[in-house]
């Protein structure tokens, strides 16, 4: 039941899309199908199940994601390997275990290997340009996915180098908006000022600072006092967001009416400390945050979470296989994918779990 009506529905126009490119492909060798090497969760692509004429031609493609132990990553790693393996394309997935000395080896491996595309979801973008760097004299193209690095980036690579991602400005600002659409208007106890507190990702991510920067500003900008009491560093990492909302509840107790979450890994471990001291989400504080993981998508059903924002991995994961389709056929690829970002309250929930 998890995930089928989101996952499926968004899915839908994937294989559309996918079923329409295969057209102006053809061949196919026994070289032509899914591998994965290091997705060691992830089943064997349906690409072996493809008639051969619908094979691109035995097209490789290296992935390297910053890091498996992260949950939306993992979801967006897997519909790449599903969407890439339609096309026919081999795919060997890399996890740079959050150190770019790591990925870099990985990258490096790739380019012997002589694959026809990278997709890279680098571990540091201020590394961004130094991958590029490597790769460039290789003439391999490169989609960065999820990580936005500089533009100055992009542009050093002309006609190779493109980036799909999310405006997270866009995911803060609902962030917001989900607050102002409580009852109380995130300031349950009247005083007129909206008290909260922020985990946030990784400090160098561009999600993490415009998460942190606009949801705020969407609660300034409808004339809203904002008092912050603790930003807290949790790398988007759920256990790390559980000790600090306990200690931040212990700390700060009823004066913290909005616990605020760049991702929902970090919202998931702050629910649960939450629930631990026996505080209502929606009657005494709020609890938002990004991606509508399946459980936070319950959650927000359950009325656990006031709300998230879907990262759409879908969206993303069918815009990164489309430039990499491109890229394999010499067609003109964009250099920006955008992939927008949807509020998930409990009236549409349903819609995304
Ligand atoms: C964000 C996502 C986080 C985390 C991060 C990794 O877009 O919301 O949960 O996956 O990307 O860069």
């Amino acid at each position: 039941m998890k995930m089928i009506t989101r996952r499926d529905f968004l899915k839908a126009s994937a294989v559309v899309g996918a079923t329409a490119a295969l057209t102006a492909c053809g061949g196919g060798d026994s070289s032509s199908t899914a591998a994965s090497s290091t997705a060691s969760s992830a089943p064997a692509s349906s690409a072996a199940e493809e008639p051969a004429e619908e094979a691109a031609g035995g097209a490789t493609i290296g992935i390297c994601i910053y890091q498996f132990a992260d949950n939306f990553m993992t979801l967006y790693r897997a519909d790449l390997e599903e969407y890439l393996g339609e096309l026919g394309y081999a795919v060997t997935i890399m996890d740079g275990k959050n150190d770019q000395s790591t990925q870099t080896e990985q990258i490096n491996t790739f380019l012997q290997q002589g694959v026809d595309v990278l997709i890279i979801n680098p571990v540091q973008t201020t590394s961004a340009q130094t991958i590029v760097d490597t790769i460039s004299p290789s003439g391999i193209p490169i989609v960065f996915i999820n990580r936005e690095p500089d533009k100055a980036v992009l542009d050093s690579y002309p006609d190779k180098c493109c980036y799909v991602g999310a405006d997270a400005r866009q995911s803060g600002t609902y962030q917001g908006e989900l607050i102002l659409e409580t009852e109380t208007q995130g300031d349950i106890n009247g005083d007129g000022v909206i008290t909260y507190i922020m985990c946030k990702g990784d400090p160098e991510n561009i999600d993490a600072q415009y998460r942190t920067e606009y949801s705020i500003k969407a609660l300034t900008d409808a004339g809203k006092q904002v008092e912050c009491l603790y930003e807290y560093l949790d790398n988007w990492d759920q256990t790390l967001a559980q000790q600090d909302v306990a200690n931040a509840l212990a700390q700060y107790g009823e004066q913290i009416e909005v616990v605020f979450c760049n991702n929902d890994a970090m919202a998931l471990g702050a629910l649960q400390s939450i629930q631990q001291v026996g505080r209502t989400v929606g009657t005494d504080i709020y609890l938002v945050g990004v991606d509508a993981l399946a459980d936070a998508v319950q959650a927000v059903m359950d009325g656990n979470m006031t709300g998230t924002v879907l990262n759409d991995d879908v969206g993303q994961a069918t815009a990164a296989t489309e430039a990499t389709r491109l890229y394999v056929e010499g067609e003109p690829v964009e250099q920006y994918y955008w992939v927008d970002y949807v509020k998930v309250t409990p009236e549409n929930a349903a819609e995304y779990l």
